[in-house]
């Protein structure tokens, strides 16, 4: 290692918005470049992202971090990249345009489509392959709605003009020269969301590709999380640097929460909340709506494996009041308002978007407030927001300790929505175990940072991870027992109120 080298970056590419962070060898954080892009909603249920946005932040972010350090390539010993996972992205490889926006993870439109692959066998025909119930979150059927939508698309597909990606794919391929040598790879934590790898080879399922109609020339080769996959493009801020590191948002936040053990857990706190539990080289089948993914891959060494709970809102329900519904000014804001009132009031906020997702999957559901009464102000309203979240992570929590037969005795969380006290606490009342966040919230850009460093010899391995890691503050569950059931229970009977909302009325109003 020369001494000029002495950071690496992470490029977090988020689902709101993209940034660059620079870190040191302690695992510290010496400068971010951050900017947000436009979320696409064209109608009810659809998200979009625009891919040379994402790009152009990307870069732009890059600059602003390297400038903030005052450093320039020569002092970056790799980059590692993280991502929204299962967004995707098509694009044409001879130009570099995409033929259509980014379809996002969130994105409800390819029910139909999951409905007619289903078919006799339901939602669990590709389970036993993929580790995961067919649903609209993963990219498969994305893919397949932008092929059978977008003109003249399946013919460049079918001639091997169009490459598919989520957001690391492109980014990588950008990257390392675009249309001039872009190397077109994922790792295997993003394939492992696209419902079209193998979860125990790590290949690529040639039969449900063709079920979707997907040619394989489209599909990015899978490496493993933390290799060089290639360097950056002559002419860019990144000239000759290593690209080393891929990591899914998520997998990426549990390698930043060191959780290397087979047993041991992080919640995220972002825009959805996402619980993942290491389970070793061993891959779990859930009995209790949880998703079998890949955790990471370093090099050559074995795959290790992961129980995933998805919750698709939770920080966006609270841009949602804030855009949405105009009642804060900025996320922080909510926190004051909630503590403005001793509890809820008896309203209950289910943020059933894009439907329910872990522990549930259900499609046909649409979110709801209920519980109103004259009483109810703004207030009460912030509280149940932010109550949403907590519950929702319960629920997701009983899920992960029936699977594995074991009970958390504690929580390690990470992301936007942990420096909110309030929720905090009400988090640790809700699980009845101790709640604990490290002093780098940022650890999905550490995960990625790490994957790349480990590649390239700038960190020994996962021992160097657990080293930094350090804790900030912890919060104790405070509430009896049964005050937390009466809370539970009246979760449970407000979730029930959501299901079976979609039908033919909405469809054929708002569809
Ligand atoms: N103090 C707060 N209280 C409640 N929610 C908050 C607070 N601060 C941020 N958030 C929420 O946290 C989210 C941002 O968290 P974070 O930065 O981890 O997400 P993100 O990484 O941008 O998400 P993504 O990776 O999906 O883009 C936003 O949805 C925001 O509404
Ligand atoms: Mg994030």
């Amino acid at each position: 290692m020369s001494d000029d080298k002495k950071y690496i970056l992470a490029i977090d590419q988020g689902t709101t918005s993209s940034r660059a962070i620079l870190f040191d060898h302690s695992g510290q954080i010496v400068s971010t470049g951050q900017l947000e892009h436009e979320q696409i909603f064209p109608r009810a249920g659809w998200v979009e992202h625009d891919p040379k946005e994402i790009w152009y932040n990307t870069r732009e972010a890059i600059g602003q971090a390297l400038s903030r350090a005052n450093i320039n390539r020569h002092q970056i010993a790799a980059v590692g990249i993280t991502n929204q996972r299962e967004t995707a992205v098509v694009w044409d490889k001879t130009t570099g345009e995409p033929v259509y926006n980014a379809i996002v993870w969130q994105d409800t439109r390819t029910q139909k489509i999951c409905d007619r692959l289903a078919g006799d066998e339901g939602d669990e025909k590709y389970k036993e392959r993929v580790g995961l119930p067919l649903a609209t979150y993963f990219s498969g059927p994305k893919i397949t709605w932008i092929l059978e939508n977008v003109d003249g698309a399946k013919e460049k597909a079918e001639k091997g003009d169009l490459l598919f990606g989520n957001t690391d794919s492109w980014l990588v391929w950008n990257l390392t020269g675009g249309v001039n040598g872009g190397v077109h790879v994922t790792d295997v934590t993003n394939a492992s969301r696209t419902m079209l790898m193998n979860i125990d080879t790590l290949d690529w399922n040639a039969d449900i590709a063709a079920d979707m109609g997907i040619p394989l020339s489209m599909l990015p080769e899978i490496k493993s999380s933390s290799e060089v996959y290639g360097h950056g493009a002559k002419e860019s801020l990144l000239i000759d640097t290593p690209i080393a590191g891929i990591l899914g948002d998520q997998q990426a936040a549990t390698f930043g929460q060191a959780c290397f053990e087979v047993g041991q857990a992080k919640n995220t706190y972002g825009t959805g909340n996402f619980m993942l539990i290491n389970t070793g080289e061993e891959l779990v089948r859930s009995e209790n709506g949880l998703l079998t993914t890949v955790c990471y891959k370093i090099g050559d060494n074995k795959p290790i494996y992961a129980l995933e709970g998805s919750i698709a809102v939770t920080g966006s329900l609270v841009q949602w009041v804030r855009d949405n519904l105009g009642l804060i000014k900025d996320a922080p804001e909510i926190e004051k308002l909630a503590e403005k009132v001793e509890d809820n009031g008896g309203a209950y906020v289910v943020p059933a978007f894009s439907g329910l997702f872990a522990p549930h999957w259900d499609a046909s559901a649409r979110g709801a407030i209920v519980g109103l009464t004259r009483y109810i102000t703004k207030n009460h309203i912030a509280r149940a927001v932010l109550e949403a979240t907590a519950f929702q992570s319960r629920e997701v929590l009983d899920a992960m300790n029936a699977d594995s037969g074991v009970e958390l005795t504690e929580l390690k969380v990470d992301g936007g929505m942990v420096k909110n006290e309030l929720l905090m606490q009400f988090q640790a009342d809700m699980i009845g175990v101790p709640v604990v966040r490290p002093k780098v919230i940022e650890t999905t850009a550490l995960g990625a940072a790490y994957a790349a460093g480990i590649a390239v010899g700038f960190w020994d391995g996962e021992q160097d991870v657990i080293d930094n890691w350090d804790e900030d503050k912890r919060w104790e569950p405070s509430m009896d027992e049964e005050t937390r059931e009466r809370y539970l229970r009246l979760w449970k009977k407000a979730v029930e109120r959501t299901r079976g909302w979609m039908d033919e009325d909405v469809d054929a109003l708002y569809g």
